[in-house]
């Protein structure tokens, strides 16, 4: 059992270690810039020494306007230290990475007079100020008080969370009403804590989806992994920002151009519902209720759709028109975490559906 148990914590931690790549950063965050002005950045799982959120916001502090930037790091990180892009790789500075630690700036001026304030003056007031790199108390969780007390006086907080603590990260965002940008699996949608805030508009998707590349610690394996100049990176499918920061592309309309038949959306058997195969095969004349794929959240615009419920957990949202029985079909048990309809007289469950309606 000790065993299991150890194997789980050290695959919790691998599927935790991948490291965002700075475009990916700087591609999605170019559509929020009006956001941050005058705000303080929290990036909590985020070691200024491996992290590009950190690197991003240090490069970017002049340009946005930001009052503060916190950064904190997590004891487990396999990467700390490790990967000194950013500065100096002396004996005395990796110690510093060993330990978990905060990282405050308040202000990037051109203090090694270069003419320019950039990147490098970040490095010089590290290396320089006593009171911006400081060591913390515990092991860095974005739980523990100390980081806690950080998340209170963060305005913004930004980052790629632990895969694993997905919905106790964002429980603990939502508690403390703070805005964010995070990165997230598109499957988090269907979580049955996250679901409901993208139902009521309190959170939404940022702007990129699909599949992104990572960098991963060397002992990463699995498929879709490459080695490039010594790192190695891996490429994860469904990959998507979650925010609760307005951004233009949620404004945007969905062109509906496909016209309603019973032929092509079948009816479903236990909801009351049509199912609609793709996002881009909604029909433009059907106006009740009906099962979309989870990827509709991508182009979900308020002010064009509403969201009624998913399909894939029980009657939560009383949509539910059908319990199927041992009687009915021996995979009843299958069928009722599904919606169902009728191909050539056999009943097929879907995947999850979002259960949807135009707004007029
Ligand atoms: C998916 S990685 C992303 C790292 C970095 N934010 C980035 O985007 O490159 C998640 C990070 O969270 C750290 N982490 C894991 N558990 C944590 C916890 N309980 N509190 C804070 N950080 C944690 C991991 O060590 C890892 O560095």
């Amino acid at each position: 059992m000790a065993g299991n148990g150890n194997l789980n914590v050290a695959n919790k931690a691998k599927k935790d270690e991948f490291y965002t790549q700075l475009p990916d950063i700087e591609n999605e965050l170019r559509h929020y810039k009006k956001h941050f002005k005058d705000k303080t950045v929290f990036c909590n799982c985020d070691d200024p020494y491996e992290s590009n959120f950190f690197k991003y916001f240090a490069m970017n502090f002049n340009q946005l306007g930001l009052k503060k930037l916190i950064a904190t790091c997590y004891s487990e990180s396999f990467v700390a230290g490790k990967q000194l892009a950013l500065f100096d790789d002396s004996p005395q500075e990796k110690s510093k990475t060993s330990v978990p630690h905060k990282i405050i700036i308040t202000e990037v001026t051109d203090l090694n007079g270069d003419g320019a304030t950039n990147l490098a003056d970040v490095e010089w007031l590290i290396k320089n100020d006593k009171n911006v790199l400081t060591r913390l108390n515990g092991d860095g969780d974005f739980r523990s008080d100390e980081c806690v007390e950080l998340l209170k006086e963060a305005d913004i907080v930004v980052t790629n969370p632990p895969f694993s603590l997905f919905r106790e990260y964002v429980a603990q965002l939502m508690k403390y009403e703070k805005k964010f940008l995070i990165i997230g699996n598109e499957n988090n949608v269907t979580y049955k804590e996250i679901f409901p805030l993208l139902m009521n508009n309190t959170i939404w998707l940022g702007c990129k989806s699909g599949s992104q590349q990572f960098e991963v610690p060397m002992s990463f394996e699995k498929n879709n992994t490459y080695i490039k100049e010594g790192r190695k990176y891996a490429k994860f499918g469904n990959i998507c920002w979650f925010t609760n920061l307005d951004h233009n592309k949620r404004h945007d309309k969905l062109d509906l151009y496909k016209h309603y038949t019973p032929e092509d959306y079948p009816t479903y058997d236990n909801y009351a519902a049509i199912e609609v195969g793709r996002v881009s095969d909604i029909p433009c004349d059907y106006d009740d209720i009906m099962g979309v794929p989870i990827t509709f959240m991508q182009i979900y615009n308020p002010d064009q759709f509403e969201i009624l419920g998913i399909t894939d957990r029980g009657d939560e949202y009383g949509l539910k028109t059908k319990e199927y029985t041992k009687y009915d079909t021996p995979k009843y048990g299958d069928l009722n975490r599904r919606a169902t309809y009728w191909v050539n007289g056999e009943l097929k469950p879907t995947f999850a559906k979002l259960l949807i309606r135009k707004k007029h």
